[in-house]
């Protein structure tokens, strides 16, 4: 994968605000309370579910701002990118990747990010399917308020993405601020476009 220029504001900004976004729902979701509990709930529980609503929906539409950034940024190549393991050759480069990095484990040696670049976009990848998953799920919750029993049955598959969300977040912010402490300027080139 060849490097591109610096990255335009409509993928910095709304890769920043989205990942707000969704942290605010990972952990805005632990107290908030769900429609068919709201006899039962305070009043700041259910103005916490309503914030996650609007917040979830907004989240929604910038994950397409997202996609459509991306698209722009890697044209045709956006699909072999972010989904490697699609293709024969994606999975080969991958399992290269894979290897490397589990030769260098007995010498605690991690490497650096130009190393890992096709493992780090198909996290990257399964990230955003991921969040489109919610953002499906989340959508059809709200557009099926009124049918409570139905929402609350889309309300389980919704929570079938907290702990590929929790895993993905923890592995591809947790990366990215290990490279930064070695020193790598991703943080930096990905929120700041330097
Ligand atoms: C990309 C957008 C969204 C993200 C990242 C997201 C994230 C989450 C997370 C992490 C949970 C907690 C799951 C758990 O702890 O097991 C949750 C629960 C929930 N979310 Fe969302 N959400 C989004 C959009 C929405 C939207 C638009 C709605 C609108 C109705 C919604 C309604 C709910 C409900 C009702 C629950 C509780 C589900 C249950 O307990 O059965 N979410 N969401
Ligand atoms: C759920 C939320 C997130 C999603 C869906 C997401 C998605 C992505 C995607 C698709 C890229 C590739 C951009 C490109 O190739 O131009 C990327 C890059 C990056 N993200 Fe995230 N991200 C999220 C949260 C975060 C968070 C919380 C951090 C901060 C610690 C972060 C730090 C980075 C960095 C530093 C890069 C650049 C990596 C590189 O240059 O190789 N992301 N992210």
């Amino acid at each position: 994968m060849t490097d591109l220029k610096p990255r335009g504001a409509s993928l910095r900004y709304s890769h920043a605000v989205l990942a707000l976004a969704v942290l605010h729902q990972l952990i805005g979701s632990e107290w908030m309370s769900k429609p068919w509990r709201f006899k039962d709930a305070s009043a700041w529980q259910i103005q916490l579910y309503e914030l996650h609503e609007w917040t979830g929906l907004a989240a929604s539409l910038l994950l397409v701002l997202l996609i459509w950034s991306l698209w722009r940024r890697y044209g045709a190549d956006t699909l072999a990118r972010f989904l490697p393991w699609l293709s024969g050759v994606g999975r080969s480069a991958l399992a290269g990747e894979l290897r490397g990095l589990l030769g260098g484990l007995p010498r605690l040696q991690a490497p650096d990010a130009s190393q890992t670049r096709v493992l780090a976009a198909a996290v990257e990848g399964l990230g955003v399917l991921t969040l489109l998953f919610f953002a499906c799920t989340g959508v059809a919750m709200w557009l099926l308020e009124d049918q409570l029993e139905l929402m609350h049955e889309i309300g389980s598959i919704h929570e079938w993405g907290a702990l590929p969300l929790k895993l993905y977040l923890a592995g591809h912010a947790g990366m990215a601020l290990v490279h930064e402490w070695r020193g790598e300027g991703l943080l930096r080139r990905m929120f700041r476009g330097a």
